[in-house]
């Protein structure tokens, strides 16, 4: 069967949806989007997803095309349109087709894609080794909180990973941690996380957030700040987050191993926590 995918009000297969050469989107990476993670047929904190896209159009000075209702009817019709029981939504918002010029035009209907795919998360190796990473700096706009479709710094970022055979590049701003190419980093130092603030240098990942709620409830220390490069070179244990990747350690960063190079005790009982936090939310209701 044909992947069945959202576009601009219709369910159909994916070889039979098209967008405008002159969408704003395809023109001047003119859009938004989501990604939404999906467990037993259930979309993951949908609300606060929505949440963080209604931030993103405010970025964009755009409405939001659909209401919170109509968000969630949707995106539950797609979930049940596809097969896997867990799958990944992407969602994209753009300002639609209009004669190009790089004014807002003045009647622009937004187009509105969503589509599901298999959710492939870390393999049990991946989570049991942990990975690599490789540091840049951070080349990127002052809008990070805003999840722009316009991701070119991210892809040649995360290219350099790809090139080292790593698994993420670790972004650093005047010499202060930011973020990964497409996921949160979080640190920890004597048994505490770091994590940087949620400012306009970063994504606030809704990972992140399950992260520091699960330190919160169960009573692991956490430091929200800015981190230096040499205190992030130097911690116990480096972690990656996203939707996609849940929580990763990395062992080594720039070819050096971080900590003892293998994942810490901090990340064990992190993944533990988030994987039954998943199955008790998730799995059963
Ligand atoms: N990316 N920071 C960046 C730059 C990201 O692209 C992502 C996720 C995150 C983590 O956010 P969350 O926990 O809400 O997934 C942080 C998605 C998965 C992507 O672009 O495919």
């Amino acid at each position: 069967m044909s992947q069945i995918i959202y576009l601009n009000g219709r369910f159909l297969p994916i070889e039979q949806a098209y967008v405008p050469v002159l969408d704003r989107g395809f023109i001047f990476g003119d859009g938004v989007y989501e990604v939404i993670p999906v467990y037993s047929k259930r979309a993951f904190r949908l609300r606060e997803h929505l949440a963080r896209l209604e931030h993103s159009l405010a970025g964009l000075r755009m409405e939001n095309p659909r209401s919170p209702d109509e968000w969630e009817k949707l995106v539950e019709k797609l979930i049940r349109t596809n097969e896997s029981e867990d799958q990944s939504i992407y969602l994209q918002v753009t300002r639609g087709p209009a004669p190009r010029d790089h004014a807002f035009p003045k009647h622009a209907v937004p187009t509105v894609f969503m589509m599901s795919n298999p959710l492939v998360t870390p393999s049990p190796a991946q989570v049991a080794q942990g990975v690599s990473a490789v540091s840049a700096t951070d080349i990127r706009w002052d809008r990070c909180d805003i999840k722009a479709i316009a991701l070119l710094p991210n892809v040649l970022l995360r290219q350099m990973a790809v090139d080292a055979g790593a698994a993420e590049t670790i972004l650093f701003r005047d010499g202060i941690l930011t973020e990964g190419s497409a996921s949160n980093i979080f640190a920890v130092e004597n048994g505490v996380i770091l994590a940087p603030p949620k400012d306009r240098h970063m994504l606030p990942g809704i990972t992140y957030d399950v992260v520091l709620e699960l330190a919160k409830t169960n009573g692991i220390p956490f430091e929200i700040g800015y981190f230096a490069e040499a205190r992030i070179r130097n911690a116990d244990e480096l972690w990656i987050t996203s939707s996609t990747r849940e929580i990763l350690a990395i062992v080594t960063l720039d070819s050096k191993p971080v900590g003892d190079g293998k994942p810490g005790p901090v990340f064990h009982r992190m993944y533990r926590l988030y994987q039954d936090y998943k199955n008790e939310v998730m799995r059963h209701g």
